[in-house]
């Protein structure tokens, strides 16, 4: 049943959200049809933005705030060829407030300003996680100077005042980020210890954290998101339990992200069972933060370069790229398909897993790549069998 899709995340615009505040993002089925994507003038007919749209599917990409400012070409490429924005780092907890109770709206805000202006929606990312927090909070996402009930009223204050200023302009929350180890236990997080030593169940922060950031934007779309969910492993059967969970206690969780930061090497996963099997329990389900990285050649300089693979694993990485899309529009309530930046030269991958990268769409000098010709033909294709 693609209408639901494309209801709930076809060409929802901030600016359609403006005049009608009360949209009815938390329901499970939109009520006001709004117009489809395609009809929006600001995405070409063949942009990732308008051939998704006409799926019913929004395309989103990770957004470089820097880099949005300074740089012409970037910004015509994150604004004319996707449907949604992601903050890649300004809306997290630590680079929005550095110094306590001296919050930093101002990255977020141009960016929203920005989405606004170009037809986009918003994903907010992320309200609580391990990584990336404040010093003042906890310098490594464990350790912590401040009382259990400090961090539980602190994470309270987080997650409330940022959903409150941002307040009807975020489509979908990712309201908590990565609470899983691999063995499927718990993260001992600064959160989750604060809980137990506050005599509660350590992961109770979670259900927390979804009523507090429901109670402030009810309209938000809320959504646990983590990696390694894209193959069947203890961790997406303990996130799938914890789901059911939340839900039993009416818990206001609406979404599942799969980020799907996925490497050649370890072959592909089998996402859409595991995309359904969110979906299975009622939920919405979404590609977060998609990837693709392989082994990459020196460039002569004491680094690699990203333009150019082995014919070997170029071709592995297209299969891959077509294959994560394909998963998503397979999946009826898999409504939204977003990658982690926009070229080669501003990934993530390089500096996180060495030796390894040409992660994205297109090259470090911004030139597409096969990748995105791949991706255009995966969502032509599907028009066509529309
Ligand atoms: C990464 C950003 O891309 C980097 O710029 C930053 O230095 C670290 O975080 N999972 C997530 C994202 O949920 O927030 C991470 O983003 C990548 C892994």
């Amino acid at each position: 049943m693609r209408t639901s899709r494309s209801l709930i995340a076809g060409a929802l615009s901030l600016a359609t959200l403006a005049v009608a505040p009360t949209a009815a993002w938390a329901a499970p089925v939109q009520t006001a049809t709004p117009p489809p994507a395609h009809e929006s003038h600001q995405f070409s007919r063949s942009s990732l933005a308008s051939m998704a749209g006409e799926l019913g599917l929004t395309f989103g990409v990770a957004v470089n705030t820097d880099e949005l400012e300074n740089d012409r070409k970037y910004r015509h490429l994150a604004t004319t060829q996707f449907s949604s924005v992601t903050a890649e780092n300004v809306m997290k907890w630590g680079p929005m407030e550095p110094v306590r109770g001296e919050i930093d709206y101002g990255p977020a805000e141009a960016l929203i300003a920005s989405a606004v202006e170009n037809d986009q929606l918003v994903r907010g990312h992320t309200l609580v996680w391990h990584s990336q927090t404040p010093a003042w909070l906890s310098p490594d996402g464990t350790e912590t100077t401040l009382t259990p009930q400090q961090v539980r009223d602190a994470m309270q204050k987080r997650v409330t005042e940022t959903a409150t200023h941002f307040k009807g302009q975020i489509w979908q929350w990712d309201v908590v980020n990565e609470a899983f180890n691999e063995d499927g236990t718990y993260r001992r997080t600064v959160f989750y210890n604060a809980y137990e030593a506050l005599g509660l169940p350590g992961h109770q922060y979670i259900a927390d954290a979804f009523r507090w950031a429901h109670a402030a934007d009810p309209d938000a779309l809320l959504f646990y998101n983590d990696y390694n969910l894209e193959f069947t492993s203890p961790k997406v059967l303990a996130a799938e339990a914890m789901v059911k969970e939340l839900l039993a206690q009416d818990v206001p969780i609406h979404g599942v992200g799969l980020q799907g930061h996925l490497a050649t090497q370890y072959g592909f996963p089998n996402l859409q069972e595991n995309l359904q099997r969110f979906a299975d329990l009622g939920l919405e389900v979404a590609l977060t933060e998609v990837d693709i990285r392989t082994f990459v050649q020196p460039d002569g300089n004491g680094g690699f370069t990203h333009e150019v693979l082995t014919p070997e694993l170029q071709a592995t990485t297209e299969a891959f790229w077509r294959g994560t899309l394909e998963a998503c529009l397979a999946v009826e309530a898999c409504n939204s398909y977003t990658v982690w930046g926009v070229g080669d030269a501003n990934s993530w991958v390089p500096g996180v897993f060495p030796g390894e990268g040409s992660a994205l769409l297109w090259d470090e000098r911004l030139n597409k790549k096969a990748q995105f010709h791949e991706l255009r033909d995966v969502l032509r294709d599907a028009i066509r069998q529309q």
